[in-house]
């Protein structure tokens, strides 16, 4: 990553209203890049799929813990990480299998981190058992993801 020219930390309570508010944090963030809307929409999904675990997997919908997300960019790449100081995961391998979780039964799809894979260009889970969990995601951009040029 070249030097990094921007960035910002939020950190909100785990309630599920935050799923949005977040969403919202990293779109503002964002919009001095004038990145087109394919780029922004694929940037909400990450946030939302990784935000959403944290509050009802990380902290199971106890909505008083703090969720952190870390945002910064630079002319080619965006970094956005997502922690939790909740349950952490205990195999990391398997939570990444698509159609695997372990809401089942909350029809959770078990698809979060496949679709969080496929939208960044890097992806990375720190996790340990009771300290909780970071996920790690890199968009890249280019000029063609701009709208003004
Ligand atoms: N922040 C987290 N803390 C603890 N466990 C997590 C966390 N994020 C994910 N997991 C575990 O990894 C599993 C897979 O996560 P993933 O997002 O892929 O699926 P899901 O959340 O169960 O379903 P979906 O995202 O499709 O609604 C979860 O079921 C959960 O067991
Ligand atoms: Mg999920």
């Amino acid at each position: 990553m070249s030097e990094v020219t921007n960035e910002m930390m939020v950190r909100f309570k785990s309630r599920h209203e935050n799923v949005t508010f977040a969403r919202a944090v990293a779109v503002s963030f964002l919009m001095n890049l004038n990145l087109n809307l394919n780029v922004i929409s694929e940037v909400k999904t990450l946030v939302s799929e990784a935000v959403t675990n944290a509050i009802i997997h990380g902290y199971k919908n106890v909505r008083t813990k703090d969720v952190e997300m870390h945002l910064s960019y630079d002319d080619k790449e965006i970094r956005i990480d997502v922690i939790d100081y909740g349950v952490g995961i205990p195999d990391l391998e398997k939570a990444k299998e698509p159609l695997f979780s372990t809401l089942p039964e909350e029809e959770r799809a078990g698809l979060g981190f496949t679709i969080m894979e496929v939208f960044s260009d890097d992806f990375e889970i720190e996790s340990t058992v009771n300290e909780g969990t970071k996920v790690h995601m890199v968009k890249r951009y280019e000029d063609s993801d701009l709208t003004y040029k």
